[in-house]
């Protein structure tokens, strides 16, 4: 049993997101005592943006690599090894710019994987990257649940979950963050309660 933890706010001790991660852990910890928990911070130790380099590296097969891109290739490798590795897969999400940050892009760019995470045939587009829960630990400013304003955050990451394969798919969030220290406790205290029944 393996657990995935993956942070990718900016925002230091104040993150939303951080407690909410940090929260999945405890509780998916307490329910397997024996599993194993690995930590990525992608503002830690940032994955870089994809170039033609990682991008051959991670979408094509290593028989056709060229040197530098056969260099390249174990690191994006991992990463994508390691999603598939793992059981449970906790991914903090804060919404930036009505969107997920860039770091958090970068890994996602690791996990597309044509042959591998998913495949076109006539049928359409298959996801191959099943058998795994993950939840999404969401934080964002303003109110979204509502409908009233468009986003590009929880929506690009049910798309990509989606297409991959991954059918056991939460979200845990606390939206209204922009209003205040008792918006935040309120959201924060719902979303425990939404922990506690996965
Ligand atoms: C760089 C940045 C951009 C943000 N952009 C948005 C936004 O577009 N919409 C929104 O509702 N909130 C926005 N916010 C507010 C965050 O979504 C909110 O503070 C949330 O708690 C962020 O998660 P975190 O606390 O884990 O960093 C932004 C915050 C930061 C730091």
């Amino acid at each position: 049993m393996q657990i995935l933890r993956i942070d990718s706010a900016t925002t230091g001790v104040q993150s939303i997101s951080r407690k909410l991660t940090d929260e999945l852990v405890a509780h998916f910890t307490a329910k397997h005592p024996d599993a194993t928990v690995i930590e990525r911070d992608l503002v830690a130790e940032p994955l870089p943006h994809i170039d033609p380099i990682t991008t051959k590296a991670i979408r094509t097969l290593p028989e056709t690599h060229e040197e530098a891109v056969a260099a390249a290739y174990p690191d994006q490798r991992a990463v994508l090894d390691e999603f598939l590795a793992s059981d449970v897969v906790i991914v903090g999400a804060p919404m930036y710019n009505f969107s997920i940050p860039s770091q958090l892009k970068a890994w996602l760019d690791r996990l597309g994987v044509p042959g591998v995470t998913f495949k076109y045939s006539e049928a359409g587009p298959e996801g191959l990257a099943g058998g795994r829960k993950v939840i999404v630990a969401s934080a964002r400013g303003g109110e979204y649940s509502n409908d009233q304003m468009a986003e590009n955050q929880e929506s690009l990451l049910t798309t990509f979950f989606g297409f991959i394969g991954v059918d056991d798919l939460h979200f845990v969030r606390v939206e209204k963050a922009g209003y205040g220290p008792e918006a935040i406790e309120a959201g924060l205290a719902a979303a425990k309660d939404e922990i506690a029944k996965l």
